[in-house]
């Protein structure tokens, strides 16, 4: 008999779980060149069942929102086809019901010309260059340089993810997870280092969360609010962009996600020093989940000091399909091997052991 805080079930306004271990998004690279789920990635996600909640890893919302190989995507009948049969085969795994949510995203300026359609620029807010090196078929190649999003091009981006989110609710997800962190496509909107724009997506922190707040209330009008949840990481520089006043735009995001009924606000800052998550918890009236380098002391903490509703743990849960009872009985934790994170086999993904007792 457990007394952890962490097998709490957990009501929220919207979102109920089992318990508080969630398992975090992770691109795994897996999809092989069509980009469709496939077996193997059913197992993946099967063996990671008794999640309180799953994300899965961040599905590409469109062709042009590619930026690595192998990664899912939402935009054509056979993904379609594909992630409504993985995502059967995990709810019947599930022991007990728990929320599953597609992370939707656009990598924007994190792209190569040879991943776009006809090899054409990545899209972003303004024209630099993400100053990352991307895996490609030629092997190591700088990010393109990209073409700044019209206010045209920006209202087929937002119609790309309607269409994406579209899919997943109709695939049976319970909702989506809008990937508006680590330097995506949203993060460059967010963040003032990045977005250079003169329009109204850019300037302020009121211009800059524009974007990110037209996707929301796009996406909630089409499949209804309470399936849809927000992941920022306001202080990660992930992919080189960064902002100098992280309180002050996220305060701004906060203030206007609040009141809107949404299933949860995903927040990655590091489990040492969580200071804009504690003015997001001040402000919001949601469910909010924490994440970045939680073990399950800090976890336990965060809960029981009331910082966040439930948090979801990345490479633990990786290394550990069975990371919940793990953490119950006080198991040890399988390792987690870099080497096999992106692309791969079976190996260093659905051939971490679960733990047996004696
Ligand atoms: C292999 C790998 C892939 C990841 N892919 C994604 C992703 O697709 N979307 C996302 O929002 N974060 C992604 N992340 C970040 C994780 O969700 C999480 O924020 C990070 O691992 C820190 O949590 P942890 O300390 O529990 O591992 C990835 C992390 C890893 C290790």
């Amino acid at each position: 008999m457990t007394t952890s805080k962490l097998f709490e079930p957990y009501r929220g306004p919207v979102l109920n779980t089992p318990h508080r271990v969630a398992m975090a998004p992770m691109t795994r690279n897996r999809a092989g060149e069509t980009r469709v789920p496939n077996e193997l990635m059913a197992t993946y996600y099967k063996q990671r069942a008794s999640a309180a909640l799953i994300v899965t890893e961040a599905v590409d919302v469109s062709p042009r929102a590619v930026g690595y190989p192998g990664t899912p995507g939402w935009y054509t009948d056979e993904m379609k086809a594909g992630w409504k049969k993985l995502v059967a085969e995990v709810r019947s795994a599930q022991v007990a019901p728990a929320p599953i949510f597609s992370q939707l995203f656009h990598t924007g300026r994190v792209s190569h010309t040879s991943f776009q359609p006809e090899g054409g620029a990545p899209l972003s807010p303004s024209s630099d260059a993400a100053p990352v090196q991307l895996y490609t078929a030629e092997g190591m190649q700088a990010a393109s340089p990209p073409e700044a999003l019209t206010k045209e091009g920006i209202a087929e981006v937002v119609a790309e993810y309607v269409a994406a989110a579209r899919a997943a609710f109709d695939a049976g997800f319970d909702g989506i997870e809008i990937n508006g962190g680590n330097g995506y496509l949203v993060d460059q909107f967010l963040k003032a280092g990045c977005n250079q724009r003169t329009d109204e997506y850019g300037g302020g922190p009121d211009d800059r969360i524009r974007f990110l707040v037209e996707l929301v209330d796009a996406i909630s009008l089409a499949i209804g609010p309470s399936h849809v949840a927000v992941r920022v990481s306001p202080v990660n520089p992930t992919n080189g962009v960064s902002d100098p006043d992280p309180q002050s735009l996220y305060t701004a995001l906060v203030d206007a996600l609040r009141g809107k009924g949404l299933a949860y606000l995903h927040m990655i800052e590091p489990a040492a020093s969580p200071e804009v998550t504690r003015v997001i918890r001040e402000r919001f009236d949601g469910t909010i989940v924490v994440n970045d380098g939680y073990d399950k002391a800090l976890a336990e903490a965060a809960i029981r000091d009331g910082l966040a509703d439930l948090v979801s743990f990345g490479k633990a849960f990786l290394a550990n399909p069975d990371l919940p009872r793990r953490f119950d009985v006080g198991a040890p934790l399988n390792e987690p091997d870099p080497a096999t994170f992106y692309g791969g086999t079976d190996e260093g993904y659905t051939s971490y052991p679960s733990w047996t007792d004696g």
